[in-house]
């Protein structure tokens, strides 16, 4: 991640906006390329402040990654490995056993939300699922066979059929995230995936009617090849169809990914904000309301593990490459692109060990949790939320930065909100860099990508 607004100066922000500078998706705070390997002391204090986080409420949100794919994707930059069939059922049993040592840590709570992310989740078999599922809830839910209202699962959609999503929809699972990327056959095949443009539309029509109560569908625009028409191509068909959901995200490349080897290092910013206006013309004239400046939403639409995670409840991650975000720490377990597989034989190994194992992370100051309320939430700050939550007023809290977002016109205000200007909207990200401390700026700048 490049800090493109270095410091808190309102012209570099301005002038970055000038320039249509393109600042990565920053949907955590801090970002991971602030986090750090605890000392051996910072680990013997990992649980004493899990335990904390976790006695603070009564809801919490659950997450489990599940590290395989069929192929690693060009762009690709999360925690992945290639699949092994002989791997899964140890890797679900493996993530049980942390399930188990977190539950020593807490009381029984309304679980809000379960999300399966990767990787390839949906190469897991329906059964493995719905294992995953009923132990989440019986080591931390207090009505343990309650299904949360958002129990979600990604899928690639070339790794199965209408019959095998009726069967993850029977083992729980009630939002699907289709990772589409483009339904242009070109570019899907550009970014290594394998997949017949024709198969995938009847999947995402067909999904429409298995009774999940969201499905959600991810695109990307920047990608290789991809020109302004088959962008707006793939944004049409999806909103044809009509997914409760719909997720259009900006191309991050990072070192070491198959673009990057390929000399695919930069994608222009006035191509990418041209792209999201399409992607929002396009859909608000489908009847989709713009919920977050990646996502745009229909009836039940949304994605509640983000928003809540945005709102600063805790979320408990287990599983390779597994993040946990959680209000006195957040926590990391494993990641390498370069290596793909080393987090996830180093957590196969540990496995069985009675206490938490974490490579990684980030402890949490009062200062750093407001920084992440303003971060997370610049499009629209709830003034009389964060009051609750830190016994101030946002304008008092950030009282200089705000005061040059608002006399800049960058930011309004109303009894109730602080939010950004429409004209300012797709520059979420630059503005959220605004309120990055100045540690923080540090941390991310010295990062070295050699992971
Ligand atoms: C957590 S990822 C889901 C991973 C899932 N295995 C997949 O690829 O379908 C959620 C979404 O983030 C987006 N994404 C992943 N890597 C990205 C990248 N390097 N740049 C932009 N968007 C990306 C994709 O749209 C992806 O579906
Ligand atoms: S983009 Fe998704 S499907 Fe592709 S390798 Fe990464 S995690 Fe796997």
């Amino acid at each position: 991640m490049d800090i493109l607004v270095p410091e808190r100066e309102v012209s570099v922000l301005a002038d970055q906006i000038d320039r249509a500078a393109h600042a990565d998706y920053v949907y955590m705070y801090p970002p991971r390329q602030a986090y750090r390997q605890f000392t051996e002391a910072g680990l013997d204090s990992v649980a004493g402040l899990v335990a904390s986080s976790l006695a603070r409420e009564s809801r919490l949100n659950l997450y489990v990654h599940v590290p395989f794919c069929h192929q690693i994707c060009s762009f690709c930059n999360l925690y992945a490995t290639n699949a092994y069939l002989r791997d899964m059922q140890k890797y679900v049993s493996a993530v049980i056993n942390e399930v188990q040592v977190y539950e020593q840590l807490t009381d029984k709570k309304d679980i809000a939300t379960i999300y399966l992310g990767g990787g390839t989740p949906s190469l897991l078999a329906p059964k493995q699922v719905e294992e995953l599922i009923t132990a989440l809830l019986q080591a931390f839910s207090s009505a343990p066979t309650v299904i949360p209202a958002e129990t979600a699962l990604e899928v690639d959609p070339a790794t199965l059929d209408l019959s095998k999503l009726r069967a993850l929809r029977s083992s729980g699972v009630n939002r699907i995230n289709l990772g589409y990327q483009s339904m242009v056959a070109t570019e899907v095949a550009q970014i290594g995936r394998k997949r017949s443009p024709m198969a995938s539309l009847q999947l995402l029509e067909g999904a429409l009617g298995v009774g999940f109560s969201n499905v959600c569908v991810d695109l990307i625009y920047g990608l290789r090849d991809q020109t302004d028409e088959s962008w707006a191509e793939s944004v049409a068909q999806v909103a044809a169809i009509g997914p409760e959901t719909i997720c259009a995200y900006a191309l991050t490349l990072r070192p070491y990914t198959g673009y990057h080897k390929r000399g695919y290092q930069h994608v222009d910013g006035e191509v990418l904000y041209r792209r999201y206006d399409m992607a929002h013309e396009i859909l608000s004239a489908a009847g989709y309301a713009r919920e977050t400046h990646v996502r745009w939403v229909r009836e039940r639409g949304g994605y509640v593990q983000k928003a809540n995670h945005w709102n600063l409840q805790n979320v408990l991650g287990f599983g390779a490459g597994a993040r946990s975000y959680l209000w006195d720490v957040d926590l990391r377990n494993g990641y390498s692109v370069r290596r793909r597989r080393d987090p996830l034989d180093s957590y196969m190994e540990r496995s069985g060990q009675p206490s938490i194992q974490v490579s990684d992370g980030y402890v949490m100051s009062h200062e750093e949790r407001m920084r992440k309320a303003a971060v997370l939430n610049v499009t629209s700050l709830d003034r009389a939320w964060f009051n609750d939550l830190f016994g101030q007023d946002p304008l008092e809290a950030f009282e200089s930065e705000y005061h040059e977002l608002l006399s800049t016109g960058i930011c309004e205000i109303n009894e109730s909100h602080i939010f950004l200007t429409e004209a300012y909207y797709n520059y979420r990200d630059l503005v959220s860099q605004y309120f990055f401390s100045p540690e923080v700026r540090q941390l991310v700048s010295e990062f070295d990508y050699n992971e």
